[in-house]
């Protein structure tokens, strides 16, 4: 399946979604991102699917959002058309999206990367946010994800500063979840993504909603949401399926019911 800027598969249970505009960099034009979010989306409904996998090339996962195109753009033209407001229906996707991220991750490179769960990358990545050299700022929720993931210091220090993070650094603040070499990120991808799909769906969606809920809320509102969501195992066949496997000392056989 191949749309105009994507290029999309499945691999079992795995849905991949491939940025394709290599002579860009990848770099994010409106279209593509609305192909992005369309495809997140379908394999959010699709049954078969269980994990989402999204890569670039070796090159570039992207260099950001596509300036050109920017270029045109007015106050009002942002305005009225709110480019930025499609991204939000990322956050909304309840299975396990992992980015597996070689070359440059920049700008709104940087931002769709930080709106998958986990993040793999090559020792060579680069992550950063180059917008104030351009005299603009992030605008698809860099400020807000960075500053969650390594505090408002250093969030300050690298978004003012707009320089290029190592994945090394990127993974020692937390931002990223594994480091690997360049030629293992897609194999490391696929063998997390591979392990997720042996793990309960139903577990899996309500976790992560209880995780990004402890961003957001209240300790005690948050614990609220976790008991309830563990509660809702219980109505799944899975949670049978998983309590019985150890009593029986077999591994578990997750159907996501
Ligand atoms: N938008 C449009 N085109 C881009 C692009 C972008 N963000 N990034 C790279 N390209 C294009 C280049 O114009 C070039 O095209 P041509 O061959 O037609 O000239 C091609 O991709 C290859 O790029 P370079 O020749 O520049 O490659 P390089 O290896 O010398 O440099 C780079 C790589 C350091 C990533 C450099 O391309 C660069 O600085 N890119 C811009 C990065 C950036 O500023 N990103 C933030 C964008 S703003 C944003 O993202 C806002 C937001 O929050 C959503």
């Amino acid at each position: 399946m191949s749309k105009t800027y994507i290029n999309v598969l499945k691999e079992g249970p795995i849905g991949i979604i491939q940025l394709n505009r290599p002579n860009a960099l990848n770099a994010l034009n409106r279209l593509m991102v609305d192909e992005i979010v369309e495809q997140l989306e379908e394999f959010n409904r699709d049954d078969q699917i269980r994990v989402i996998l999204l890569k670039g090339n070796h090159r570039a996962f992207a260099a950001g959002a596509d300036i050109e195109e920017m270029m045109e753009d007015t106050p009002l033209t942002l305005e009225m058309t709110d480019p930025f407001a499609v991204w939000d229906r990322i956050s909304l996707i309840k299975k396990p999206i992992i980015a597996a991220v070689n070359g440059f991750a920049l700008g709104g490179g940087f931002e769709l990367a930080l709106h998958c769960d986990l993040i793999i990358a090559a020792e060579d990545a680069k992550f950063g946010f180059p917008e104030v050299k351009l005299g603009v700022m992030p605008g698809a929720g860099g400020t807000q994800f960075l500053t969650k993931a390594m505090g408002r210091r250093k969030a300050l220090e690298w978004i003012w500063l707009g320089e290029s993070m190592s994945a090394k650094e990127a993974a020692h603040y937390g931002v990223i979840n594994r480091v690997v070499a360049p030629e293992l990120v897609e194999e490391e991808a696929m063998r997390l993504a591979n392990q997720l799909t042996k793990q309960a769906p139903i577990s899996l969606r309500l976790i992560k909603e209880a995780v990004y809920a402890a961003e957001d809320l209240p300790l005690l509102e948050g614990k609220k949401l976790e008991r309830k969501n563990f509660y809702v195992t219980f109505a799944s066949e899975d949670q049978n399926e998983g309590m019985q496997a150890f009593k029986e000392k077999r591994p578990p056989s997750f159907k996501g019911v």
